[in-house]
């Protein structure tokens, strides 16, 4: 078993990855600012003898490098960020702090305090256009959007300081993560979640475009689990990986399912499509399965059946 620190662990993929941790049997240090998570995500953890968390900005660097020297992690995972596609338009210093800069902090601390392990958060939007579908590793990556220039450069800020240092570094590429904790109630969330909100509301969801883009939705307790196993794989372990399902699934046909799920009697509302997003996403796992033995299992149906007697946002 491992000691893991996870930045942002008090996030929508940073709380349900810190639980998998902890069935797994780690030991885990979570690091967050509750920037946009909050400590009632780690209720079903607290108190939990393995488990310790710690507020604190990791672009303090210094406070950051002592927590690392402190924890004494052999594996360090990644996943704090600003996530909004639309946000990292609308303010690009602090998209700059937090999806470069930070991931030069972590990867300078985990040098500095020996971690044998380096796993990053990167995401799709590394791929940006193509009709070449499903994306696999060795696709062309063309990012549309800052979001995905930072996602890449932290790849490769991650993926050189493992190679100069002899180090595991392995990105893994989530695709478009849905589930409980998602919050639902900005035009930055996702779409799965600002779909659910509206609809919990009694009102129809609002799609960006014409609901043909595609994207590949993954329930986030399977995304979870891949993490887990970055964590769990035997060394040596390093590369990119993309964390899909592997369904290229429309938007429009999303809103139909959950309005039909919600029983909404009126029709979406269609608005003006958002710049900087594609057209079609669909993801390739054939590596994280051959490597990790992670492969999505969550259907669609149930993982969106699940939400409908939920607050998103538990
Ligand atoms: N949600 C998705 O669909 C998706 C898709 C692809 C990639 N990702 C990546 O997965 C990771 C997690 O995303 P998420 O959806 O859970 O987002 P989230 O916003 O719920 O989680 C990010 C966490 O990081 C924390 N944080 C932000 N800045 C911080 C700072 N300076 N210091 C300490 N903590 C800080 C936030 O408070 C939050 O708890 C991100 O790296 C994101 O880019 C997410």
């Amino acid at each position: 078993m491992a000691s893991v620190l996870v930045t942002g662990a008090a996030g929508f993929v940073g709380s349900h990855t810190v639980e998998a941790l902890l069935a797994a049997g780690h030991h885990v240090t979570g690091i967050d600012n509750l920037r946009t998570g909050s400590e009632g995500n780690l209720g079903a953890v607290a108190g939990h003898p393995a488990w310790r968390f710690i507020r604190q900005d990791i672009l303090d660097a210094d406070d950051f490098r002592h927590a690392v020297r402190a924890a004494k992690p052999e594996i360090i995972l990644h996943l704090a960020a600003l996530v909004s596609l639309p946000e990292s338009i609308a303010d690009p210093r602090l998209h700059f702090d937090l999806n470069v800069r930070a991931v030069h902090i972590v990867v300078d601390a985990a040098a500095m305090a020996g971690v044998r392990r380096m796993i990053f958060a990167s995401s799709a939007a590394v791929y940006g256009e193509s009709d070449a579908l499903p994306f696999d590793e060795e696709s062309p990556t063309r990012p549309l959007n800052p979001y995905g220039e930072a996602k890449l450069a932290g790849e490769s800020l991650v993926l050189g300081q493992g190679r100069a240092r002899g180090s595991d570094a392995v990105c893994l590429r989530y695709f478009n993560v849905y589930g409980p904790r998602q919050p639902g109630d900005s035009p930055y969330s996702g779409v799965v979640s600002r779909f659910l909100d509206r609809l919990q509301a009694g009102r129809p969801p609002v799609i960006y475009g014409d609901g043909m883009q595609t994207r590949d939705f993954i329930h986030v307790r399977d995304v979870s689990r891949a993490n887990a196993m970055a964590v769990g794989a035997p060394a040596p372990l390093t590369g990119v990986f993309n964390i899909c399902s592997g369904r290229e699934c429309a938007v429009g046909d999303l809103a139909a399912l959950m309005m039909q799920e919600f029983m909404s009697p009126s029709a979406p509302v269609f608005e003006a499509a958002r710049p900087g997003e594609a057209r079609r996403s669909a993801g390739n796992g054939a590596r994280a399965k051959a490597v990790l033995g992670f492969s999505a299992g969550i259907a669609m149906a149930a993982g969106l059946g699940e939400l409908k007697g939920i607050s998103i946002a538990y």
